[in-house]
């Protein structure tokens, strides 16, 4: 697909239109089945100050946290027996000590057994490969935004190439990979939105987020507009007909910006993966990333993939 024909899916073909191409390539692809992740957020502590993020490490008002290993573990053992099919272990950046988390990886990959997703930053390359060495199979870390400038700005001190080398050096080591992108961030444009499009796919990503930015108190961005339902599906859904066989979530942010419909609209966008969360409740009420984020239960999920009529393999009591 050219750049001109995705900025004519998201500004101008009939929505219908794209969400039924969307599906028709998802069901060849990957048929009905929705992947079920378990989401932990195992600590909110960050050293990172983007400006969209309520974590951010300026922001004194957050209460920081982090889990204890047993606590992980309960909470990873007790998704697998309700059938989610992947640990995601998902904290702000800088906020373990390697060996910790290796150590963690070890024990979850014994018992629940199942595959761990990281998704902890940028890192250095020997402690991606530690993590690798210890079972992690994937690793989620968004490019966030296409444009350089915009990336620098939205991120003091940090560049859009050191973050997509980090990318490359995953997929060196084995990891399935997983990036993604904001839709609606202040100061992007549509121009910025197909050039996101067609970095993931460029990237060959395995797995791909996309969400609306949504405005957050305590952050410099919090009088800004948030991003809109209708183009964040839309460009979840060219996404799917760029990367036919990715894995790609109905997002917390869709749910978030709408918690009646947005995940049903993300599965029927071409979406395949929902990510319920299980960091304890005490805890997950502190990773508030941005304003009025919605906890996405296992209940959740299970009603959204009903109401889609697509399948699953949780365990229904
Ligand atoms: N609105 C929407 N998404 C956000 N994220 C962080 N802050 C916001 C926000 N205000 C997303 C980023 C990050 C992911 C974990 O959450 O894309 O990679
Ligand atoms: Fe930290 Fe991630 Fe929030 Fe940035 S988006 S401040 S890296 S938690």
């Amino acid at each position: 697909m050219e750049k001109r024909d995705i900025l004519h899916y998201l500004e101008n073909a009939p929505y219908a239109l794209l969400m039924r191409e969307a599906m028709q390539t998802l069901h060849q692809h990957k048929g009905k089945h929705v992947n079920v992740r378990a989401l932990i957020e195992f600590s909110n502590i960050c050293r990172r100050n983007c400006l969209y993020c309520g974590l951010r490490q300026a922001n004194r008002a957050v209460r920081r946290y982090r889990l204890g290993m047993d606590d992980v573990l309960a909470n990873a053992r007790d998704a697998a027996r309700q059938g989610a099919d992947t640990i995601v272990l998902q904290s702000g950046e800088g906020a373990v000590d390697a060996g910790w988390l290796a150590e963690l990886i070890g024990e979850l990959c014994w018992d629940p057994g199942l595959p761990v997703t990281l998704s902890v930053g940028e890192c250095a390359e020997r402690d991606y490969a530690l993590w690798k060495k210890a079972g992690a199979k994937r690793f989620l870390i968004r490019h966030e935004t296409s444009n350089p400038a915009l990336y620098a700005k939205l991120h003091p001190g940090y560049t859009l190439e050191d973050r997509l080398s980090c990318l490359r050096v995953l997929k060196d080591l084995g990891y399935e990979c997983g990036g993604g992108f904001m839709v609606g961030l202040p100061g992007q444009t549509m121009e910025t939105i197909a050039d996101d499009l067609l970095l993931c796919e460029s990237l060959k990503l395995d797995m791909a987020g996309i969400g609306p930015f949504l405005a957050q108190g305590g952050t410099p961005l919090s009088s800004e507009k948030s991003g809109g339902l209708e183009i964040a599906l839309r460009a979840l859904a060219i996404l799917r007909l760029l990367l036919p066989d990715a894995n790609l979530p109905a997002t917390t942010a869709l749910a978030s910006l709408d918690p009646e419909r947005g995940q049903i609209l993300g599965l029927n966008a071409g979406a395949n993966v929902l990510m319920p969360n299980f960091t304890p409740d005490q805890y997950g009420k502190h990773y508030k990333i941005y304003d009025g984020k919605k906890r996405v239960c296992l209940n959740d999920a299970l009603h959204d993939i009903e109401v889609a009529g697509r399948c699953h393999a949780l365990a229904v009591s």
